[in-house]
C-alpha cells in the first residue's frame, strides 16, 4: 500500500471491511515465521508503534530497525538498504521517508513495501483508521461533509484523506490560510463558513519542519483565526464530530480543552490506528503476486 489513487473505491471498502472486523474482536495469526521491518527515516510516535502492535498481534517477528544505529549513517541508499533486509529474509517492510514517492527508487524490490508517510505526499494509513473513525460514527461516506482545515499544502493526511472520501461519496471541502492550499478554491472556505456544516472537522497539524518561509502571522494568532476555539467548537452540529492526526500543536490548531471533548475522535483514531494496519498488513500478506512497484 504505497497510495490512496492506486485503489479503487471497492478496494478500499474491503480493507475497512476488515478493519472493522478487527475492532469487533476479530483476530488473526500469520501462518509460520513471517519478518518484518519498520524503516522509519521520520520521526513518529503513533505510526510506528501502532505498526509494530498490528504486527505483534498478526503473530509476525518484528525485526528492530533503527535509522540513527544502520549504515544508513554511512551513507547506504535507501534501495540497497531495503535490498539487504529483503536478502537477509524480511519479509514486508514499513517505511516513512521524507522523500515524496521514495518508493520510485526501490525497483528491483520484492517484497510488499508498506509506505508509513512519504514527505509531503501521502499516508494511507492514516487514512484507513480515519474512514474507520468515520464509518464507526455514521455507518456510511455518502453524502457526509468533511472539512480539513489547516496546513493543506503541506500535509500528506490531507492529500490521502481527501482522495478517499471523495472515492467513497463524501463531499470535502479545505480551510485554513489560503497560503497553505494549492488546490481549487471553489471547495475552500473559511473556518467560520465550514462549521455549522460539516459532520467531521478534521484538524491538521501545522508541518513546521516543511515551511520554507515565514508566514504572515504568529503562532498566537493562528488558533483565533484558522483554529477551532471553544466559541467555534459550540457552532458545530450535534454529532459532527473532531478529528486530528496528531502530534497536536495544543492550542495552535485546537484549544487544549477541545483536545478530550466529547465530541473527539482523537485518541479513538488512534486507538484504530491498530486495527487499520492489522487489516493493511495482512492484506500485504495475502497479495499474490507480491506488490510490484510503478
Ligand atoms: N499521525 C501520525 O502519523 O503520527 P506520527 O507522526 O506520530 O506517526
Amino acid at each position: 500500500m504505497l497510495t490512496i489513487q492506486d485503489f479503487s473505491k471497492e478496494g478500499l471498502l474491503q480493507i475497512l471491511d476488515e478493519a472493522i472486523a478487527f475492532s469487533d474482536g476479530k483476530t488473526a495469526k500469520v501462518q509460520g515465521e513471517v519478518f518484518v521491518a519498520n524503516l522509519f527515516f521520520e520521526n513518529s510516535t503513533r505510526t510506528k508503534i501502532s505498526f509494530e502492535v498490528a504486527e505483534r498481534k498478526l503473530g509476525m517477528q518484528v525485526v528492530p530497525f533503527e535509522v540513527e544505529h544502520s549504515s544508513v549513517k554511512k551513507g547506504e541508499t535507501l534501495y540497497d538498504t531495503v535490498k539487504t533486509l529483503e536478502s537477509i529474509g524480511i519479509d514486508l517492510v514499513v517505511i516513512r521517508h521524507s522523500e515524496n514517492e521514495y518508493w520510485k527508487n526501490l525497483q528491483g524490490i520484492d517484497i510488499p513495501i508498506i509506505n508509513g508517510g512519504d514527505g509531503t505526499g501521502n499516508h494511507p494509513s492514516q487514512t484507513m483508521l480515519d474512514l474507520l473513525t468515520i464509518y464507526q460514527e455514521f455507518g456510511k461516506f455518502e453524502g457526509l461533509k468533511v472539512g480539513i482545515c489547516g496546513d493543506v499544502k503541506h500535509s500528506r493526511v490531507a492529500n490521502s484523506a481527501a482522495e478517499a472520501l471523495g472515492k467513497l461519496g463524501a463531499e470535502v471541502y479545505f480551510s485554513g490560510p489560503e497560503e497553505w492550499f494549492a488546490g481549487d478554491l471553489k471547495n475552500f472556505r473559511t473556518i467560520d463558513e465550514l462549521l455549522p456544516e460539516v459532520d467531521v472537522l478534521m484538524l491538521l497539524r501545522i508541518q513546521h519542519e516543511r515551511h520554507s518561509e515565514a508566514s504572515a502571522f504568529s503562532v498566537e494568532d493562528y488558533l483565533e483565526k484558522y483554529g477551532l476555539t471553544k466559541a467555534r467548537e459550540k457552532r458545530m452540529k450535534p454529532n459532527a464530530i473532531i478529528m486530528h492526526p496528531a502530534p497536536i500543536n495544543r492550542g495552535v490548531e485546537i484549544d487544549s480543552d477541545l483536545v478530550e471533548c466529547e465530541r473527539s475522535r482523537i485518541f479513538k483514531q488512534m486507538k484504530n490506528g491498530v486495527f487499520a494496519r492489522m487489516a493493511i498488513l495482512n492484506r500485504a500478506r495475502k497479495q499474490e503476486p507480491r506488490i510490484k512497484i510503478k
